[in-house]
């Protein structure tokens, strides 16, 4: 954020403006950045098929107002895997969906999740309340039939993570945030600190559509202000997880920044902890955990919560950095399981965790580390899933190889192991033991030689394919000079998406084969120099892709979050796309689904019979408000761009759940 700014909007702009400290030292080109510069052969054939497209577009739509669209624009129904109009970009105070489909609100923040919690009343917030109360700002979506084991597609548990929380929007009277926190109070700290973290609920779909079982013996809110945790793996216990509240280092309480996550296929609900650092408060001087802290932005200072919570307080706690950053399992199957902290999967700002069981029956788990110039991840599993005994997989993310991905210009990608004792992982660079690789795994990648990329978000294996999608969101920062073969644009402010191909399909293995499937942004405007098929209409394009799904057809569909910068990306709000990646059509996008003002796209989630697909609309309100036509200004709970979804007087926006049905009870997107 600028020096002079003592203000900010809207936390989303706030963390927006702070991804422009970049902490990663190794952004200067390599030897093999510069040899990667010599791929652009395969990279000038594809711009070309980009140029085709130019031709065959109408007028854009950079101005956010939807237009008409002349069948020449619409992508090839015959070479195409999806079939369903179209809708337009654009920008309004609610939500779209295709025609033919039904968007329904399932659950909004502060409906009730726990039996006896009290119904949502925004001008008498409690945290008490809000402990039984749907948290805030949902994000990663997943679904787990029921009965367990069953490919249930009208009944499930959905797993819901609650990211952060926006004040401005949320609090009356709270208005914007100033640096010193002055109006949060401690009983306003600790309902930000019950809003964070997940949900649990129960679902099920009569008479097509869905609803919110009440009382059920599965509801479960996971929160940061009293859900205790025990951590796991081979930092569990080490000194630098030991803290004053917890001398064993192996208890924590709560979670933060629960961003995507994942599935396993033994049912339990992995929840990532992306933007860890901003919690923190404290002096680094004289911490012996300074140079690992400044390079994962701890303390961020973000939140006031360090002044009533000393497990944020760096002062009073030195460890307590060391103790956020995981991937936290969860048991959604049984409501009184101690949600563990898996630190085999390394400490960084995990995107997600979504995983596929490989071949040789081992468990892989994708993550991107969600950061300017940050790696992409993959864990795999020493032991094998036993899908016929659910408890034999309870301790199975404890014990396997981390690696980061390395990216060659000849298309390889090299899974470079994170093993204490390998290469540079050594005592003599401070790695002791698997511990200390794990706790800094971005030190650690650094030292290996991975590749810094554009920001990591979702990754998805597909497992109809074997091929696994990398959501690269953007990154303003990367010089001409550090651009490589899948990092290919400098300012890069419309990300892409990257197509990796496991050697015989085999995931674990230590090479693959990578490709760019699009770069995102406008191909009309050559600046933005984008790729995508011909066939992609003036609406089909996006940019900032950052969540995605595989539906059961192995068909991919990509969300976005541009941020406050939108109406630079693309000048729509942020929504669905269907993206083809096979056939004549591969690389057409086809927009689905459109957000509200000022909402990023979420948790998208598909059941089993790919007949409804869940999306998370996160903070609709607060980003980018100053440049919607009309409203042109900052979001306040009592002056919001939108009162999505409820649109009553006094009731401020909702973050929600949608539950997307087509009309006719078929599969999305036939
Ligand atoms: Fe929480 Fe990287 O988005
Ligand atoms: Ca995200
Ligand atoms: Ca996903
Ligand atoms: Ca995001």
């Amino acid at each position: 954020m600028p020096a002079n700014d003592d203000q900010f909007s809207s936390r989303a702009e706030y963390f927006e403006a702070l991804e422009d400290i970049p902490v990663n030292p190794s952004q200067e080109p390599t030897l093999g950045d510069l040899i990667h510069r010599r791929f652009n052969r395969r990279e000038l054939l594809k711009a070309a098929v980009g140029v085709v497209a130019v031709g065959t577009l109408t007028r854009l739509s950079m101005g956010g107002e939807a237009e008409a669209k002349s069948a020449s624009d619409k992508p090839s129904a015959a070479a195409s895997d999806f079939a369903f109009d179209e809708i337009a970009h654009g920008v309004d105070q609610t939500h779209h969906v295709a025609p033919g489909y039904s968007a329904d609100i399932l659950i909004r923040w502060g409906d009730r999740v726990l039996g006896g919690a009290p119904p949502f009343d925004p001008m008498a917030q409690s945290s008490a309340a809000q402990l039984g109360q749907f948290g805030y700002n949902n994000d990663f979506i997943g679904f787990v039939p029921l009965p367990f084991g069953s490919d249930n597609g009208d009944h499930g548990l959905l797993c819901v993570n609650h990211e952060y929380s926006d004040e401005e929007v949320m609090f009356p009277g709270h208005g914007r945030h100033d640096r010193a926190f002055s109006k949060l109070t401690p009983e306003l700290v600790d309902i930000e600190m019950a809003c964070h973290g997940g949900s649990v609920i129960e679902v099920k779909k009569e008479g097509g559509k869905w609803r919110v079982v009440e009382d059920s013996r599965y509801a479960r809110r996971i929160n940061a202000l009293d859900t205790a945790m025990r951590l796991g793996g081979p930092a569990a216990g080490h000194a630098r997880l030991q803290t004053s509240e917890d001398p064993s280092g192996t208890k924590v309480i709560g979670t933060i920044n629960n961003c995507a996550g994942g599935i396993t296929p033994w049912g339990t609900y992995l929840m990532a902890e992306e933007n860890f650092h901003y919690y923190f408060m404290g002096s680094l001087e004289g911490n012996p955990e300074k140079a690992n802290y400044q390079r994962y932005g701890v303390p961020g200072n973000r939140y006031a919560w360090a002044r009533y919570h000393k497990r944020f307080d760096l002062d009073a706690e030195p460890n307590a950095g060391n103790r956020y950053g995981w991937v936290v399992e969860v048991d959604p199957l049984d409501p009184n399981a101690m949600p563990v902290k898996r630190t085999a999967l390394g400490r960084f700002k995990h995107e997600g965790a979504e995983s596929i069981v490989n071949k040789d029956g081992r468990l892989v788990v994708y993550s991107g580390d969600d950061q300017r110039f940050e790696f992409l991840y993959k864990f795999v599993t020493d032991g094998r899933v036993d899908m016929s005994n659910r408890a034999a997989n309870r301790d199975l993310l404890d014990a396997g190889t981390l690696y980061v991905a390395r990216f060659d210009a000849d298309g390889t990608l090299s899974w470079l192991p994170l093993v204490q004792g390998q290469g540079a992982l050594t005592a003599d660079k401070g790695f002791h033991s698997q511990a200390d690789v794990v706790i800094e795994a971005r030190r650690a990648a650094t030292l290996l030689g991975a590749t810094p990329m554009d920001r990591p978000e979702d990754v998805e294996p597909n497992p109809v394919t074997g091929k696994v999608y990398v959501m690269l969101t953007n990154n303003s920062k990367r010089k001409p000079e550090a651009v490589d073969a899948a990092n290919p644009r400098a300012g890069n402010i419309w990300g892409h998406v990257l197509e990796l191909t496991p050697e015989d399909g085999d995931h674990a293995a230590t090479t693959a084969r990578w490709d760019i499937l699009v770069k995102a942004g406008n191909p009309a405007d050559p600046a933005a120099a984008a790729m995508w098929n011909p066939a992609t209409s003036g609406d089909g394009w996006f940019a900032c892709p950052d969540n995605c799904a595989v539906d059961p057809q192995g068909r991919l569909w990509v969300t976005t979050d541009q941020g406050s910068k939108w109406k630079k990306a693309s000048g729509t709000a942020d929504g669905v796309w269907a993206l083809d990646t096979q056939g004549a059509a591969r690389g057409t996008g086809r927009m689905f689904f459109r957000v509200p003002v000022g909402a990023e796209m979420c948790g998208p989630c598909f059941t089993p019979d790919g007949k409804t697909l869940f999306v998370a609309v996160q903070h609709p309100a607060t980003d980018g408000t100053k440049h919607f036509p009309g409203f042109e200004r900052s979001s306040t709970f009592e002056d919001p761009a939108t009162r999505w979804p409820d649109f009553k007087d006094g009731m401020p926006p909702r973050p929600s759940v949608v539950a997307i049905t087509k009309d006719d009870g078929g599969v999305i997107g036939s």
